[in-house]
Parts: C-alpha cells; sequence; structure tokens
C-alpha cells in the first residue's frame, strides 16, 4: 500500500485496502440479499469480522475474536434506520470494530469524526471555504462538507470516534441527521438528503460515562452494542499473538522464538491484575490503578519484539518485555508500585516456570 501522491509506501493501510482481497473473495461468492448501498449481506459481512472459510479455499482471517451474537446484532442494527453505539471499557476493539465493519459494508472506512472536547459542529455538519465564501457567497462549492455529510451523500458508513467526548451541543446536532436523515443548510435554503446506505457507528468508552453525558434523544437513535473484555486467558492469548503478528509483519520485525510464551505471560499479568484474581482462582491479589487493557499487551509485546530483534539475540526473553510490563501496570507511583511489589513477590516468586520472568521484573523494580 503506498502514498497515492508520493508512491511511499503508507505505515498502515486502511482495512478496505489491507484485507481487499478477502472482501472481493466473500463479495464475489456472496449470494445473499443486500441492504441497499452495501457492498456485502449482512452475513458476509459478519463472516469478514469473524473470520471463515470459503468454497474456493479462501481463508478470511477473523478481525474480531468475541461471541458471534455481537457481531450479528451490531451488522443487522446498521441495516436498520438506528445507528450504532460500540460502548466498552477501553482496548475493547471499539475502534478496530468500527473501521471493518466500515470497511465491509461501504468500502470505506476513512469518513471519521474524532471527538475531544475541542470538536465543533463544523466537524459534525460542514464548514466554509472563506475564500470562496468571500468571493463568491454561500453556494455549493464554498461549502466543505463534513465525513458525516459525504457519508450522507455517498450512502456510505460514518465513523464517530470517541463519541461522549464531544461537547453535548455537537453531540446532538446528530440528532437531525439521524431521524429525520438529513442534513439542513439554511445558508443555501437547502440541505443534504441522505441517499440509501448511509448510517454511522459511534464508540464511546465506559470510563468516560459522565465526562458528556449523551443525552436522552441522541441515545433512542442509537442500539447500543457493548464489547466485553475478552472471556478467557488462551481467547486473549489469541487476540494479542494475531495482531503482534499481523503489526510485526508491517513493522518488517523478524519472527522470533520466545514470542508465544511471553504473550502468555504478560496476557496472565494482565490478566490476573485486571481481575483482583490469579488464573487458578486461588489468590488474591490488588489491583493497579490504570487499565491493562489488551490494547495495551499488544503493544507491550510488540516494543519487546522490537528491543529483542534489534538489541536482543534473537530471542524474545523475559527481560524484552517486563520493561512494558512495568510500564503499563506502574501508573501512579506509590500505590501501583505497593501492588506492583506484593504481585511480584506474593504471585510470580513462587510459581516454578516463571523463574526467569521474575528474574527480569525483580531486577527492574529494584
Ligand atoms: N476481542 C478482540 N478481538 C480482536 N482484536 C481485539 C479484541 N480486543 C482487542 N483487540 C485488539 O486491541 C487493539 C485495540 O483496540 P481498539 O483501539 O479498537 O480499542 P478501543 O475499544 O477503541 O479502545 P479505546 O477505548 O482506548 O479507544 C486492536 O488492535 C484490536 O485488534
Ligand atoms: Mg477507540
Amino acid at each position: 500500500m503506498s502514498d497515492e501522491k508520493t508512491g511511499a509506501p503508507v505505515l498502515r493501510a486502511h482495512a478496505e485496502e489491507a484485507f481487499a482481497g478477502e472482501l472481493a473473495a466473500l463479495a464475489a461468492r456472496d449470494d445473499r440479499p443486500r441492504p441497499p448501498g452495501w457492498r456485502l449481506s449482512p452475513w458476509a459481512v459478519a463472516d469478514y469480522l469473524l473470520g471463515a472459510r470459503l468454497p474456493d479455499g479462501t481463508v478470511v482471517t477473523p478481525k474480531y475474536v468475541g461471541p458471534r451474537r455481537i457481531v450479528e446484532v451490531a451488522v443487522s442494527t446498521l441495516a436498520t434506520d438506528r445507528a450504532l453505539l460500540l460502548l466498552g471499557v477501553p482496548g475493547t476493539a471499539k475502534t478496530w470494530v468500527s473501521e471493518h465493519l466500515a470497511a465491509a459494508i461501504s468500502g470505506d472506512s476513512t469518513l471519521l469524526v474524532q471527538g475531544t472536547a475541542g470538536t465543533a459542529e463544523e466537524a459534525v455538519r460542514y464548514g466554509w471555504n472563506y475564500a470562496q465564501l468571500l468571493a463568491n457567497g454561500p453556494s455549493r462549492a464554498a461549502l466543505v462538507p463534513s465525513p458525516v455529510l459525504r457519508a450522507m451523500a455517498d450512502g456510505k458508513i460514518a465513523r464517530v470516534e470517541e463519541l461522549t467526548r464531544m461537547p453535548s451541543d455537537v453531540q446532538d446536532s446528530l440528532i437531525t441527521v439521524l431521524s429525520e436523515k438529513t442534513l439542513p443548510i439554511p445558508e443555501l435554503s437547502g440541505e443534504t438528503q441522505a441517499v440509501r446506505g448511509f448510517n454511522l457507528i459511534a464508540t464511546a468508552n465506559d470510563r468516560d460515562r459522565g465526562v458528556h453525558e449523551i443525552s436522552s434523544a441522541l441515545r433512542r437513535r442509537f442500539n447500543t452494542v457493548v464489547l466485553p473484555l475478552p472471556a478467557t486467558l488462551d481467547d486473549e492469548v489469541e487476540i494479542v499473538s494475531r495482531r503482534v503478528g499481523q503489526l510485526g509483519r508491517a513493522l518488517e520485525l523478524p519472527e522470533l522464538p520466545g514470542g508465544a510464551q511471553e504473550i502468555r505471560r504478560v496476557v496472565t499479568v494482565f490478566r490476573e491484575l485486571r481481575d483482583g484474581l490469579t488464573i487458578d482462582g486461588r489468590t488474591k491479589v490488588r489491583t493497579p490503578t490504570g487499565t491493562l487493557s489488551t490494547a495495551e499487551a499488544i503493544s507491550v509485546v510488540t516494543s519487546g519484539l522490537a528491543l529483542a530483534a534489534h538489541f536482543g539475540d534473537g530471542v524474545l526473553r523475559p527481560a524484552d518485555v517486563a520493561t512494558g510490563v512495568l510500564g503499563a501496570v506502574v501508573r501512579d507511583r506509590t500505590t501501583d508500585q505497593a501492588v506492583w511489589r506484593e504481585y511480584l513477590e506474593g504471585v510470580l516468586r513462587d510459581r516454578d516456570d516463571w523463574q526467569d520472568f521474575y528474574r527480569a521484573a525483580r531486577e527492574l523494580s529494584d
């Protein structure tokens, strides 16, 4: 994948480019009904997200690891007149799922508004090219459409990231769009009506609840789907291994022996500290202040691989991941430091097959 203008390889391809082959293979054999404006049937979209093997032998890789029902509800919501709100704690793949849904349904995941405290209404509605506006007055040519307006005009999926970080009045400017499927443009005495195929996926973080609560009027326009944390250790290990593999290939890191064992350890530490209980259910542990999400486990292992590849001996060793684990766990110097020590000495020290990891972590904490 390369940049349109310079031809330079891009750092991260959009889902519809990265998985163009899978999407084309799914479309070719998709004989189920497609909602108006959709590139694939809901069934094929779910297969794209969850993975499948097609009759022609094409392997569709799983993007989302989790209950099939969740994906089915999300996809079928988008085929109705209600928008989709993906809710969950950090790192539960809300952004990831939203990107892949847009890629599979519209072939375009780029119509994206990033919600922040500074997001203005123009980012959700439209703005003006002031040079044009001053020269020729308000006209369609002077109008700068937001990603939402473009999605409406083209019949595609718009994405709003971190909905609840946007000020409430900006959030509420979506109400007319979602209920009337039109965006009035009073300056032109006109409107843009949504073309079939338009819908919207918003994501919101559970932890932000209360920052800018979604108004009940807006919430009624959404179906909410909560993305859970990975149910089991094995699920989470699979997610991390898969993503680390993809990221490593994209960064052209070599595949290193030792990877599987260290991934399992990182995930184990994260889950035990997150749950406040060891995997065997026997020992209670204290929970640190930070969120130890799957996404963080992925970045800890990826950083470890880079360390091992460039400065190590070609094997992923406990020391390569221990720094990252410590950084993720100890956010607050005083309380987290104590939590980590307790866990290290109370749990990890006594695990026979963890001695190398224990020593590596111990050295860092001293
Ligand atoms: N259940 C899962 N299946 C597949 N990948 C997952 C899963 N959970 C997490 N991931 C991976 O975690 C990474 C981070 O996910 P993402 O950024 O989408 O999280 P998020 O829920 O949007 O987090 P935040 O609330 O911080 O924005 C992605 O690379 C994704 O592949
Ligand atoms: Mg996100």
